[in-house]
This record gives structure tokens, sequence and C-alpha cells, in this order.
């Protein structure tokens, strides 16, 4: 069976570093950039701390080597001193006390004599001439002065090794390096302290830093929320002289100034349509109830045209003036008239107000005001409230054979504050799941609409419904009634006295 052809050596790295690309690029920019900062300073102090140890060490253990270097020669002289002496074929005389002297003279932690093939050691438990670096000792045999560091029971030393040929001996003095061994390490363990400290400083000058330089994009994407969200009049301050980020707050206002303009230029243009159709459309409905009045005067079919048209036009006229009422709240010209009302009251006469203007005549809802808002009052634009209920309960007129319950409950809303809502219940097929969103949409008519004929509605009654809620500063939903059937649920905020917002 043969291997499959081994993947090319870019694609095999890319996919290795595919994961942890991902993964950094997940992070947020904020975190990545105090990432880089802390990286950044991590490289810094191993540089900086690797140079400085280097330096220092090479510094201080040559420094050192230099001086063992230097007292090493001055106890040759002591050696010279006490072996010349030496009949011929002697050997050294009271050796301890030659090799201690030896110590004293050059001050090393332990001397080693070599002498007519004899080695003689100050400290002949720790130190024998067969523990120094053959290396040394072969040079120094060789007549060469050397030193060589090596480690001895786990201890640095260095070993400095003078021949004296004309005496046939060679001497060895060895200094302990311990202590220069333990500053290197404390020097060490400083440096790594600081490298922490100093990236732990370089990750939060990061975050700083990231903070103050997004800063004005959060000020934009807060900016851009209210936007969306409807607030056209935001606009960014240019607080800053930075020509990068007054180039932002330019081009982020000069794009909301367009999209204002685009907007109120739409929206005029409804109003203005809206306005124009109503003169002619006045025109027609009057020529109309004059022809009504003398139907009896024309041939059927004459009469069944007749009616048609006057279902249309009605169908027509609700709808300019559905128009018209949506495109004010558009343009901003919608006005508010609010009153101090109390909250079981305004349902209570906006579910019989509601119900009188109904096209057919249903079954009137049962009402329960729960009593927690019996003396409960709202500032309220009770027109826009009981246009409200008027359309929920027409809806459920025409889509579900009436309401069969309107309850008005408080309850906070999604931020604690105190709210009224009214909920309109039928028993009628529902709002499906996937038309929830959509029946608040313009012009959207669902499923149930459509079975009963193209004829009646706009779709707009849901879009107002969801328009003067809004500008009563709450919310609109939809749900599935208790028994099935739809429940349309109008929270309102309980001001008491203050503006709505
Ligand atoms: N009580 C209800 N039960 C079931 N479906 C409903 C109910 N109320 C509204 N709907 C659905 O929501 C859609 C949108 O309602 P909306 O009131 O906006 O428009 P419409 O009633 O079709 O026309 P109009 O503009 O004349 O009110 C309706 O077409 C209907 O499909
Ligand atoms: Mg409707």
């Amino acid at each position: 069976m043969a291997d499959a052809p081994p993947a090319p050596a870019d694609r095999r790295l890319h996919r290795y570093l595919r994961a942890p690309v991902a993964a950094w690029e997940r992070l947020g920019l904020r975190a990545r950039v105090t990432g880089l900062f802390a990286l950044g300073a991590l490289l810094l102090s191993v540089l900086m701390g690797g140079l400085s140890y280097y330096a220092t060490s090479h510094f201080l253990v040559g420094d050192r080597i230099n001086a063992a270097i230097k007292e090493a020669f001055a106890g040759r002289a002591a050696v010279e001193q006490r072996l010349v002496v030496v009949p011929p074929g002697q050997p050294v005389p009271n050796e301890l006390n030659v090799v201690a002297d030896l110590n004293a003279a050059t001050g090393a932690t332990t001397s080693v004599l070599y002498f007519r093939g004899t080695a003689y050691s100050s400290n002949s438990f720790t130190v024998s001439i067969g523990d120094l670096p053959e290396a040394l000792r072969a040079m120094v045999r060789a007549g060469t002065p050397a030193t060589q560091t090596f480690v001895l029971n786990n201890q640095p030393q260095v070993a400095v090794g003078v021949p004296l040929p004309t005496l046939d001996a060679r001497y060895f003095a060895i200094f302990d390096l311990a202590d220069l061994d333990h500053t290197l390490h404390v020097l060490a363990l400083a440096l790594v302290l600081g490298g922490l400290v100093t990236t732990l400083l370089g990750g939060v000058v990061g975050r700083m830093a990231s903070g103050r330089a997004l800063r004005p994009l959060s000020a934009v994407s807060r900016a851009a929320v209210a936007v969306a969200r409807g607030d056209l009049d935001t606009r960014l301050r240019a607080t800053t002289e930075d020509p990068d980020l007054r180039g932002l707050t330019l081009s982020f206002n000069a794009m909301v100034d367009q999209l204002q303009d685009r907007i109120e230029r739409d929206a005029r243009f409804a109003s203005d349509v809206s306005h124009e159709l109503r003169s002619p459309l006045t025109t027609i409905a009057n020529t109309l109830n004059v022809l009504e009045a003398h139907a009896a005067e024309l041939s059927p079919r004459a009469r069944r045209a007749l009616e048609l048209l006057g279902a249309d036009l009605r169908r027509f006229e609700r709808m300019v003036a559905e128009l018209l009422e949506m495109s004010r709240s558009d343009t901003g010209s919608a006005d508010m008239s609010l009153e101090v009302v109390d909250a079981g009251e305004l349902v209570r006469q906006s579910v019989s107000a509601g119900m009188r203007t109904l096209p057919t005549p249903v079954p009137p809802p049962a009402i329960w005001i729960d009593p927690v808002l019996d003396n409960v009052t709202l500032q309220v634009d009770k027109r826009r409230f009981e246009r409200v209920m008027a359309n929920l309960l027409e809806n459920a007129a025409l889509y579900a054979g009436g309401a069969t319950r309107v309850a008005a409950e408080p309850g906070p809303d999604r931020r604690g504050r105190p709210t009224m809502v009214v909920a309109v219940e039928d028993h009628g097929p529902g709002v499906p799941l996937s038309e929830r969103r959509r029946i608040f949409e313009r012009f959207y008519r669902g499923q149930v609409a459509g079975r009963r004929g193209a004829s009646t509605g706009t779709g707009l009654g849901l879009a107002l419904v969801a328009e003067h809620v809004r500008l009563l500063g709450g919310l609109v939903g939809v749900e599935d009634a208790p028994g099935g059937g739809a429940r349309f649920t109008v929270e309102l905020p309980i001001t008491d006295g203050e503006e709505p917002s």
C-alpha cells in the first residue's frame, strides 16, 4: 500500500499554526494589545537580564581568576624559599607546615604541592592531586603555568598551577568559588524577579494604553448603537485634535447626517404622498356617497360594482390615514398630549371605546384589573393608548372571533422599573412563531389574514401599534394565550407624573 504523499512543509506549518492563530484572533483587541505589551516587556527583560548576567558573571569570574593567578605566583616564591634548601633526594620536611604555609601565603583554600614524585595536600581529606583536572596537570607538567575552573564536591573551584622546573616541583593553588557562585545565583534570582515584575508592568501599561486608545472606538460603538436604536440625533463630539480620531469623528457624523437626511426625506415623501392623496380621495368618497344615495336607480351589476368600489375606497382611506399617522411619527412631528389617568380606568375606557369602533360586533371581553393597580396613576397619551387597544381588539375580532379577556397587571420591566402590562387574549388560531416578529412590520399580513381574502386590511395596524407603544415608552409583544389563541401584551412604564422616556 502506497503512503499518502507528505503535505508540503508550508501547508503543515499552516495547519499547526491555525489553532493558536485562531485562538489569538478570538481574543479581544484589548487583550491582544495587553498580551503584546507583556510579551514585549518579557522579551526585553530576558534580553537585558541575560546581557547583565553575562557581563557581570564574566567580569566577576575574570576578576577572581586574575586575583587567583596573582596570588598563586606570590605563593611560588614561598615554595621556592622552602624547597631550595631541601637536600637532593629528600622529601619535603614537615610537609604539613609547608603546604599550610602556602595556604597562608596565597589565601588559597587548598594548596597541593608535587615534589620529587610525591604530592602533598594542605587538606588531603578533601582534595588530592588526582582531583585536579587532568588537562591542567598536563600543562603544568609540561612547564606551562595554567588555570582551570572545575567542580569539586559540587562546589565550583578555580585551580592555578605553577611549575617550578628547577626544583622538580609543581605547585597548585585551589580557590573556592562558592561565594562568587552564590552572588551570581542571587543576581540571577533578582534578574528573574525583575523580569517578572517588568512583564507584569508591561501588561498593565498595555491594558491602560489600549483602554485609552480604544476609548474613541467605544464612543463610536455606543453612538452606532444609539443610531441603530433610532436616535438619529446622536453625534460624536470632536474632543481631540488627533488627526486620525478627528477624521473618524467627522466621517461618522457625516454618515449619520446623510442617513438622517435620507430617512427624513423618505418619511416626508410618504407624508406628502398621503397628504396629496387625501383631497382626491375626499372628492371620490363624496361622489361615491352621491352614487350610493341613488343606488336604487342603478342596475344590479352597477350596484355590485358600486359596492366593491365603496369597500375598496374605505380600505384605501384607512390606509392613507394610517400612512399619514405613521409618517407623522417618522418625521418626528407626532404630538403627545400627556394626561395623568387612573390605570384601571384607562384600560376599561379604552376597551369600551375600542369595542364601539369594531367593524363587526363581537361579544365583549372579560376585563380583569389587578387590585395592585387600583390606586396607580399613569402619565400617558390617552388617545394613543386607545388607538393601540382599538387595533388589538379589531384584530382579535377579525382573526379570532373577538377578544376573550383583557387583563392589566403590574410588573417590573427588564430593568426592574415598575410597569403596567395590558394583555389582550383571544381563542383564535394564534400567531405562528415564524410570524411573531414580522407581524409588527409595515404591510406584513400573516397567514390568517390571507385566509380571509386579500380585500380587507393593509398590514399597517400592528406596525402602528408598535409605533404608538414606542412613543409611550413601552414594549409590545405577542405570545400564546393560556387556553390557545393569541395574547398581545403592551408593557407601559408607570412614570406616575414624570415624562415617559
Ligand atoms: N389576534 C390575532 N390572531 C391571529 N393573528 C393575528 C392577530 N392579530 C394580528 N394577527 C396577524 O398579524 C397580521 C398583521 O396584523 P395587522 O393588524 O398589522 O394587519 P392587518 O390586520 O392584516 O391589517 P390592518 O392594517 O388593517 O390592521 C395579520 O395579518 C394577522 O395575520
Ligand atoms: Mg389589523
